[in-house]
């Protein structure tokens, strides 16, 4: 049932400009740097949005994210003792946020350290742990050995809920020691005069990797604390994360009154290459540490994630994908019409991905309650040079299945690090939080 009382578009326009871009946000709040996970969303935006709507429901609240990245949108609904379910097609996003939504308490941790930090440093042996295609590519042998010895420490860690956190450290430890680019989300090696005159110890990135976590961790498990959330050791309400393709099925028979996401905003290959960016730390860290039954072959190769993410292949039926979009979306209707024929079989991506993203909506509606709310940040991009209207899409996406636009809130990104940018696509520096509700 919901308060009839709380005009929630009035009260979700009174949020103001500076709160919307994030003037108030710090970089560590909610663990958020534990690993530099690419798009993602800001607590400090989604905290008010989360509380005002789930105020309209006089129950307990349950929240989802079909799209959850790096779970910030799920950690914010703990704050406010909600019940969270979230899933991502990305193993790496699976463990950060399993980290993120459990409970640690600072002694159990800084032991762990200690302990840890004694293993590495009596390491002496020389055997690299892990062997890939191109391994030294991306590593040079100095980082391998180093990486090596931290595996080998990990793996004697015997309390898989502080493994999995360690993981996430040497994910970041990867990401900042590798001869990757640092600068895009596609792999791009670093030219080898660059390499060379580097001079840094996979050692010391971790271990200050680890130390910054373990603060920011224990910052976060104590507002939790100070909510009264944790019982026993353990957050008192549902926190559940998992591996699943939310174009396939929602892992959950659950039911919530708000889903708050941001999806991809095109198919990652011209969007943001999630894959990509996980494929080197995916490649040191054991995949039964994370999920054992993750059935995607993520490692095969470097484009596995991407291709299996929305929108990553032609669809089989594409021709009736094509017409169901043109009849259902003006928008992308229009958008084709002022194409070429050459430019039209470049922007057949744009159909790929939003009917991948239909079916999908289809999944999610399925689990919102009657009257619920569904909270969308996204923003609009270029393709052949002219404007994919996201935002307009996916309200008329929406609105075919009987979910209306409450309204909608514009916001600068904030991100600088923005995706790879080329003739194909590029994205805009604004983005808009749509807030659709769930026919009644
Ligand atoms: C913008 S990020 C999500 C940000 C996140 N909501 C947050 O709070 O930080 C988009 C995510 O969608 C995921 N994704 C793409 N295709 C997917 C699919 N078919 N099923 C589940 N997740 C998918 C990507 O792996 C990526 O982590």
């Amino acid at each position: 049932m919901i308060s009839p009382k709380i005009n929630i578009r009035s009260t979700l326009e009174s949020i103001s400009a500076e709160v919307l871009n994030g003037h108030n946000y710090i970089r560590s709040d909610y663990a958020r740097g534990i690993l530099n996970y690419p798009a993602m969303m800001v607590p400090s935006v989604q905290e008010p949005i989360i509380e005002k709507i789930s105020k309209t429901f006089p129950t307990e609240v349950s929240l989802m994210d079909p799209f959850m990245g790096a779970s910030n949108t799920l950690v914010t609904a703990m704050k406010f003792g909600m019940n969270i379910f979230g899933q991502d097609i990305n193993p790496l996003s699976l463990l950060i946020s399993q980290v993120k939504t459990s409970y640690y308490t600072l002694q159990e941790l800084i032991e762990a350290q200690k302990v840890l930090k004694e293993r590495i440093e009596r390491d002496r042996k020389t055997k690299i742990e892990v062997k890939f295609p191109n391994i030294d590519k991306w590593f040079t042998r100095p980082v391998q050995l180093h990486l090596s010895q931290i595996f080998r420490a990990i793996k004697q860690e015997p309390e898989l809920k502080i493994r999995k956190l360690l993981w996430v450290s040497l994910g970041e430890t990867i990401r900042l020691s590798s001869n990757d680019r640092t600068s895009t989300f596609k792999l791009h090696a670093r030219k080898q005069s660059e390499v060379q005159k580097r001079n840094i110890s996979a050692k010391e990135i971790f271990f200050s990797t680890l130390e910054k976590s373990i603060k920011d961790i224990n910052n976060f498990c104590k507002i939790l604390e100070e909510k009264k959330h944790i019982e026993n050791n353990k957050y008192k309400y549902s926190a559940e994360v998992k591996w699943g393709n939310s174009l396939a099925e929602i892992k959950t028979k659950k039911k919530f009154q708000i889903m708050v996401t941001s999806p991809p905003y095109g198919d990652n290959h011209t969007t943001v290459t999630y894959g990509q960016f996980s494929y080197l730390p995916l490649q040191w860290i054991p995949k039964e540490d994370i999920d054992d039954s993750i059935n995607l072959d993520y490692l095969r190769t470097t484009q596995e994630i991407d291709r299996k993410s929305l929108g990553g292949r032609k669809s089989p039926d594409f021709e009736n994908a094509q017409n169901y979009l043109f009849q259902t979306c003006p928008t992308i209707n229009k958008l084709f019409v002022s194409y070429n024929s050459k430019e039209k079989i470049k922007a057949e991506k744009i159909i790929n991905f939003f009917y991948d993203l239909d079916k999908t909506i289809d999944n999610i509606i399925e689990r919102i309650v009657p009257g619920g709310y569904m909270v969308w940040t996204i923003a609009n991009r270029n393709v052949n040079y002219k404007e994919v209207k996201n935002t307009e899409i996916l309200t008329e996406l929406l609105a075919s299945k009987n979910v209306c636009l409450v309204t909608n809130l514009e916001r600068d990104i904030l991100s600088k690090r923005m995706p790879n940018r080329n003739n194909f696509s590029d994205l805009m520096r604004k983005e808009k939080i749509l807030i659709f509700q769930n026919r009644e």
